[in-house]
């Protein structure tokens, strides 16, 4: 029997260990399209009333998102589900909670056009843009000047540029073996034994597949229905209910707080969360301090394209 487990760890452990991979060093994106879409992020033009821009709930330099549970967008309205962050968002197999969009380019309109968010029509967004300083910047790139086409063009390539390499985990992975301290090394070992990895793997540690929430104990919602609606939105079948995209953990120690619902406020909380709700693990015990070390260490530097350097 103990053979047999032990056989069954080593290779659990063999079978996961290159189920993380690093950020990739340097991200391939337009620079030109991208440095118009980093100034289109920033600027406010692009909301209904002027209020808002992409930047207003998704800060950069910093988390690339907010540090509220809901967002407020347009008239002060709260959005109705926590801000993922944009950082790496590029490397998410789909794009939202609950993976309505497949792609950044698809991505890129939505916002805009949500009341809830920025609330701008194509149209006005078009005439609003022909009317500025922008107008000879997207000619000089896209013969066919400002159209709904290029205006996510440029977005995405700005998102294609806000990866965060060189985390201390990346390091880690890349052949550093003192890039982790004792107990950052514990908190990746249990994140492996307690099966955290099973959701949380890929380059995004997480971003690549659909879990439910509560899949081993139920998790009580904190919030009105529509938020934990989730896959069933999109697919309308019961069972997709409480069924997210399962978030990335690339930068987790700066987007508190946490979850769909914000209502995690410390990565402590959420280890717990995810532990109980997750792998029905209620105990509590002093692996959950080594986890958020763990946590911390993926924390990379910020994307070159903020600092400037490469405009
Ligand atoms: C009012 C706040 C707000 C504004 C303004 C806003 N966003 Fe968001 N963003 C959100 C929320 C909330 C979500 C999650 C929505 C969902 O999953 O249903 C989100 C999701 C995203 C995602 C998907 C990330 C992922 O992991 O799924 C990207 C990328 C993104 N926004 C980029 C942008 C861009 C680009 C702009 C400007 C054009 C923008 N956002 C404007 C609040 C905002
Ligand atoms: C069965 C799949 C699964 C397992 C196992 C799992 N998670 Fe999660 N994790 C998810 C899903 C799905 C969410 C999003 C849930 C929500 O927002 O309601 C999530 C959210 C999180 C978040 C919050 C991310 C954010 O941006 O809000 C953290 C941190 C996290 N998990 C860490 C862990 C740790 C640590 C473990 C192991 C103790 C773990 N997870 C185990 C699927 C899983």
């Amino acid at each position: 029997m103990l053979k047999e487990l032990l056989v069954l760890l080593i290779t659990s452990q063999f079978l996961f260990s290159d189920a993380i991979t690093p950020i990739p060093l340097n991200p391939d994106y337009d620079k030109e399209k991208a440095a118009l879409g980093k100034s289109l992020f920033f600027d406010q033009i692009l909301s209904i009333d002027g209020s808002r821009s992409c930047a207003s709930c998704h800060h950069l330099p910093g988390s690339g998102a907010d540090n509220i549970a809901f967002s407020l967008g347009m008239s002060n309205h709260a959005t109705s589900i926590n801000t993922p962050t944009v950082l790496n968002a590029r490397f998410n197999f789909v794009q939202f909670w609950n993976g309505r969009v497949e792609t950044l380019h698809e991505q890129a309109l939505v916002p805009l056009f949500n009341p809830k968010e920025m609330g701008e029509s194509i149209e006005a967004s078009i005439e609003k843009l022909n009317k500025s300083k922008y107008k000879e910047k997207f000619e000089n790139l896209f013969p066919e000047g400002v159209t709904k086409d290029s205006i996510a063009q440029v977005i995405e390539e700005f998102e294609k540029a806000l990866t965060t390499p060189n985390s201390r985990f990346d390091k880690y992975l890349r052949g550093d073996e003192y890039a982790l301290n004792e107990q950052e090394l514990r908190g990746y070992k249990a994140f492996q034994n307690q099966g955290c990895i099973s959701c949380h793997n890929g380059v995004n540690i997480g971003g690549n597949m659909y879990q439910k929430m509560g899949i081993m104990i139920p998790y009580d919602h904190t919030v009105d229905a529509t938020s934990i609606e989730g896959r069933y939105a999109v697919t309308g079948r019961q069972r997709d209910k409480a069924v997210f995209k399962v978030p990335t953990l690339r930068n987790i120690d700066l987007t508190a707080p946490y979850l769909h619902d914000g209502s995690a406020t410390s990565l402590r909380d959420v280890v717990i969360d995810m532990r109980e709700h997750q792998l029905g693990i209620l105990e509590e015990d002093k692996s959950i301090d080594d986890i958020v070390a763990f946590l911390k260490t993926l924390t990379g530097e910020s994307p070159k394209i903020l600092s400037g350097t490469s405009e």
